[in-house]
Parts: C-alpha cells; sequence; structure tokens
C-alpha cells in the first residue's frame, strides 16, 4: 500500500478537489464530486442522523483519515449544530505534507480549506482542541492493528480505498472486530455499496440498510450495532447416563435452517420458572421427563453473550447438571436420532463427556460448559 510517488491533484464532478494514488485510478473521493460525497455519506447519512441527546458528546472514528475532508466537515458540522464532537482518524500512510503546497484551496468553500488546513497541522497522537468543546487526533496506525477499544465509538466513517483495492480491509473478522468497538446502537456508514461487503457486515452482526448514494452511486450502506435492551433466559441441561460416562447431546435444526449441536434445553417464557422451563423442553426435546438421582445448577455462562437470532437480545444462559436413576427405558444411542415423542428437528444422542470438542458446539455458552464440566470433573466425582 505504501508509494514512493506523491498522490496527484484531481478536480471531480462538483469543482472540488482530490486525490488520486500513483499509477492507478484509485481516488480518495469520488470523481462525481468529492465535497457532495464527503457531506452525503459521512455527514448527513452519518453523524447527522445518530439519535442521540443533543447535550451528548460524539465520538467519531475515520478509517482513512486520507485528506481530512471528512474529518474537516465533522467538526464545521459539531459548531454548526452546537455539538461537541471527539473526532480520531487512523491514517497509516499520511499524505506528504508537501503537496498541500500545491493544493487547489480556492476549489474549497474558505471554511473547509481553513478547517482542513488547520487539521493537518496538528501532530501525530496529539489530542488538540478545535472548536469550543470539541477534539480532534489523528493516529498513524492501520484499523488492523488499532482494534482493541471497547464499546466507544457513536459512530465510525468507513473510508478505506474500494475492495477491489484493499479487499483486506473489508472482511468479515475485521467487521466484527470493529463492531466490538462500537457502542450498542451506533453506526458505520460507508460510501461503498458492494453486495459483498454488505454480507461481511451482516455476517460480523451489523444490521445493514442500503441507502441512496451521493451523485453516481446508487446506494452507499449503514450499519448498525443493535441496541441490546431485552435479556433471553435460557435453561439447559447436562444430562449424564446413570454411570456419569456419557452426556445427552442435541443436534438441532435451527430457525434459519442450520443445524446446532446443542444440549436439551431452551428459552423460559414468561409466567415460567427456570426448572419449570426446563422440564418442558425436556419433555419437547427428549419426548420424556427422566428421572434423576441428582439435580444441581451447575454453570451460567458469565461473558455479555448477544442472540445470535435477535440481536436486541442479551443471552442468560443457565446449566443444570443432572445423573439419570437408570438408562433403562431410554431409546437413546451414541447415534443422533429422534426421540419417541420428542420434536421432529431434534436429534439425540450420548456421548462421552471426557473426550467432547467443546469447539463442535455451536453457541459460546455450550462450549464454556462443556469446558466447565470437563474442567470440574475431579471435584464432581464422576
Ligand atoms: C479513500 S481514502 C480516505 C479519504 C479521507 N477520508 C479523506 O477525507 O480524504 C482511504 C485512506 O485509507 C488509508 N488507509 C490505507 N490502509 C489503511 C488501513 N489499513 N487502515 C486505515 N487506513 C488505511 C489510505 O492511506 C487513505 O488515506
Amino acid at each position: 500500500m505504501p508509494h514512493s510517488k506523491h498522490p496527484s491533484i484531481r478536480l471531480t464532478g462538483d469543482g472540488s478537489p482530490t486525490l488520486q494514488l500513483p499509477d492507478c485510478e484509485v481516488t480518495y473521493h469520488s470523481l462525481h464530486g468529492a465535497l457532495t460525497e464527503a457531506r452525503h455519506v459521512f455527514i448527513e447519512q452519518g453523524i447527522a442522523s445518530l439519535d442521540l441527546p443533543l447535550n451528548a458528546s460524539i465520538q467519531v472514528l475515520e478509517v482513512g483519515f486520507g485528506s481530512g475532508l471528512n474529518a474537516a466537515l465533522a467538526m464545521l458540522w459539531a459548531k454548526e449544530h452546537n455539538r461537541t464532537v471527539h473526532y480520531r482518524g487512523l491514517e497509516p500512510y499520511p499524505v506528504p505534507s508537501s503537496l498541500w503546497d500545491d493544493f487547489p484551496w480556492e476549489h474549497w468553500p474558505s471554511e473547509v480549506a481553513t478547517c482542513m488546513k488547520r487539521l493537518q497541522g496538528i501532530a501525530v497522537n496529539t489530542t488538540a482542541s478545535i472548536f469550543d468543546e470539541s477534539t480532534f487526533r489523528w493516529d498513524q496506525i492501520s484499523i488492523e492493528e488499532d482494534l482493541k477499544t471497547e464499546g466507544m465509538y457513536d459512530v465510525v466513517f468507513y473510508d478505506a480505498f474500494a475492495p477491489s483495492h484493499q479487499p483486506e480491509l473489508w472482511n468479515h473478522d475485521l467487521f466484527r472486530s470493529l463492531r466490538e468497538s462500537v457502542r450498542p446502537g451506533g453506526i458505520l456508514v460507508t460510501y461503498c455499496a458492494k453486495g459483498g461487503v454488505r454480507r461481511n457486515l451482516m455476517a460480523a452482526g451489523w444490521h445493514v440498510s442500503s441507502l441512496p448514494g451521493p451523485p453516481g452511486k446508487k446506494e452507499m450502506l449503514r450499519a448498525v450495532n443493535h441496541l441490546v435492551d431485552r435479556f433471553n433466559v435460557r435453561v439447559y441441561g447436562l444430562i449424564l447416563d446413570a454411570a456419569g460416562d456419557r452426556v445427552l447431546v442435541c443436534n438441532e435444526r435451527l430457525k434459519d435452517g442450520s443445524y446446532a449441536q446443542k444440549f436439551p434445553g431452551g428459552g423460559v417464557e414468561f409466567g415460567e420458572g427456570v426448572l419449570e422451563a426446563w422440564w418442558r423442553e425436556s419433555q419437547e426435546e427428549l419426548g420424556c421427563q427422566p428421572s434423576m438421582k441428582s439435580a444441581q445448577l451447575f454453570h451460567t455462562a458469565d461473558p455479555f453473550v448477544r442472540s445470535a437470532f435477535r440481536k436486541e437480545e442479551q443471552v442468560i444462559a443457565l446449566y443444570y447438571l443432572f445423573q439419570m436413576q437408570s438408562n433403562q427405558d431410554t431409546t437413546w444411542t451414541e447415534e443422533p436420532a429422534s426421540s419417541p415423542g420428542g420434536e421432529s428437528e431434534v436429534k439425540v444422542s450420548w456421548k462421552c463427556w471426557r473426550t467432547l470438542d467443546y469447539r463442535t458446539f455451536r453457541f459460546l455458552t455450550d462450549q464454556t460448559a462443556v469446558q466447565k464440566l470437563q474442567l470440574r470433573a475431579g471435584e464432581l466425582s464422576l
């Protein structure tokens, strides 16, 4: 990505200038209009679209600070609307300062040019006050190296070069880590509306909408990091056979059509006790309510887990450890099969829990339950 030659300057469709990388057609903004694009994508559909109290400050992360146009427009927006913005731009390959000597500043509205010059004059890794309470800083670091802040940003201006030029900046793992840096309800906006980018954002847990694009582009994307405002309490059973050697696992066809290995159990309904819910689920999935010689609340999955299916829900998963009275009267074997009287979409089988690979479970909560069972085996005198 670093180039030995300087970017060149190009005038765009609305009369404003942009930069073009040497020896290729890649530009910092749209050739249909740099200023119009930046205003539309990052200001109108980005920072100005946030639903925050007027007295709340706004934390912005920009991926690709570049010429500083988006940053300058955001700072001017803050000033005009009496808002406090804390802006952080990431730029591993800063534009050489000598390039600004020949820049056609007169093609910008004067307040944009003045603000851009001011931002470009701020030393790297230094937080500077801009207007009123608003601050600006830029760090010479790539997004891949930076992904460590948690739940902090309200809006991400995702202004990396296009996927055709830098595909590594548009993948699902990166978008997943980036989501961790954005507070629930926060957004990411980008000029890019490619199907693959949209799918990668969705796979990373963002809720994505296509919005009308700036001139020359039909669409742009806005992705929301869903607000979590509901609990989803779930109860599962680690059912050991009478000898304590094997545990019952289910292979279940989920609502999205995929299959998941999980433990028997499911969601607690309103008005239902936790164990009551467990016995109901046992009846539904296993087709019976086996008699147990012991039962204990064994594990509560601790890390924050967002529901894989309903993004606004936080999963609280409780695991009971049961040991069966006897293996008689049960039909389960080591081969997955539907239980008589149980749900047809659920296949049940015994597995030796000592050799169970936690990674074969789809959900993090089940994975942590398996790990705990294996760790605590000695204490449980199994
Ligand atoms: C489309 S330009 C951004 C234009 C800029 N937002 C502006 O207002 O002028 C893309 C920018 O991303 C920067 N970039 C390249 N690789 C990056 C990375 N791994 N992480 C963050 N930024 C990167 C480039 O150096 C370039 O400045």
